[in-house]
């Protein structure tokens, strides 16, 4: 299958391009797209045929469910019922924005893949002009997860999403690199009081400003059995071809690091912000600067996938501030290492 690529952009007359994309969409095609978080792979969500190339093209385990992407807020009745009012708040608060919300799904109307057999079911109205224009001109619900094969770092930007799907899928919209860098907060509201299943750029401070407590396990506590999870994290994620180390940003501890490590013949890559970019090491790559999570949040992803491109055969990533978005990358950052840490 050939992939053909077509910009978009918000400030030419690009309708041709939403044309032929809702197209594809409409005879049961996938399409990737961006969003303000990563690049999304999607497919009519009804239409079950079209749902299963997304999970054919990603390798994604079936038990893994989908995000259903909406373009305005009054359609999350169509395919919800029982809608519980900290929802409401977060629709009224956050959308269109970074916030999955998990809900009680409507039986029998989305295709069965896209809930991979739960009877809840994750919405979100994405905040991004292309996404946005093409949920509003099909006006039909988009099933869509990360536009990344399974297990890799999602894509910031269409070249990720060509070298992950090329071959694989028939078209990908190209506006540009997405603005967060990493992918939705989802947040269970079918519980209470409400469980942050994974961080994103809609954190818990903001949550708890307009609905009151939220919970958020951390890495360790999502280890625990009863710990209420998404689906999909129990798979590995966001991994480069090399293993990942974390490491705290402390100059004498990283060249120390580099040093062990290259006298074991490995190739070291650093994944660390700018103030350390004449450390010696084998290759270096910037996380941006350490005083800005925003830059860090929005390069994560591009910084992991260059790993790839070199031929480091260890990866040290130092860890960031916790603050904002920054819960969400290190949350990535951890399991991008699987919980590993350089000692
Ligand atoms: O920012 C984002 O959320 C991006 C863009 C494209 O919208 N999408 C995205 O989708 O990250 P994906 O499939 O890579 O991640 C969706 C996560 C998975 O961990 C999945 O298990 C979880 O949401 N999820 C989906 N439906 C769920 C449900 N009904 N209950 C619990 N978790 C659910
Ligand atoms: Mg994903």
């Amino acid at each position: 299958m050939k992939t053909i690529q077509l910009k978009v952009n918000e400030n030419v007359d690009n309708s041709e391009n939403y044309t032929q994309a809702v197209d594809y969409l409409n005879n049961g095609e996938v399409v990737a797209f961006p969003t303000e978080t990563v690049y999304g792979l999607g497919a009519v969500a009804t239409d079950e045929q079209a749902v299963q190339k997304i999970f054919a093209a990603k390798q994604r385990p079936s038990d893994n469910p989908l995000i259903v992407h909406i373009g305005t807020v009054e359609e999350v009745t169509l395919y919800t019922e029982g809608i519980p009012e900290v929802a409401k708040k977060c629709m009224d608060a956050f959308w269109p924005g970074p916030l999955t919300l998990i809900l009680e799904a409507k039986p029998n109307l989305l295709a069965p893949s896209v809930t991979a057999g739960l009877t809840t079911v994750g919405v979100r109205m994405p905040n991004h002009a292309v996404a946005l224009q093409l949920l509003q001109t099909i006006q039909k619900p988009i099933a869509a997860p990360s536009a990344n094969r399974s297990g890799k770092p999602s894509p910031t930007k269409a070249s990720h999403v060509y070298e992950d799907l090329a071959g694989s899928i028939p078209c990908i919209l190209d506006g540009g690199m997405t603005g967060i860098g990493v992918e939705s907060t989802v947040l269970d509201v079918t519980i209470t009081p409400p469980v942050i299943l994974r961080p994103g750029g809609v954190t818990k401070e903001m949550l708890e400003e307009v609905i009151g407590p939220v919970l958020e396990p951390n890495f360790e506590q999502q280890k625990i059995e009863s710990t209420p999870k998404a689906p999909g994290m129990k798979y590995t994620h966001y991994a480069p071809n090399a293993p990942v180390y974390l490491i705290e940003p402390e100059r004498a501890l990283i060249e120390r690091a580099i040093n062990q490590l290259q006298q074991q013949q490995h190739k070291v890559a650093l994944l660390a912000p700018v103030h350390f970019n004449d450390i010696e090491v084998d290759t270096y790559l910037s996380f941006g600067d350490a005083n800005d999570i925003e830059q860090m949040s929005a390069l994560l992803y591009d910084a992991l996938r260059a790993c790839d491109k070199t031929d480091a055969t260890v990866i040290l990533a130092t860890t960031t501030s916790q603050q904002g978005v920054g819960r969400a990358v290190m949350n990535r950052l951890e399991k991008a290492a699987g919980g590993n840490w350089y000692k």
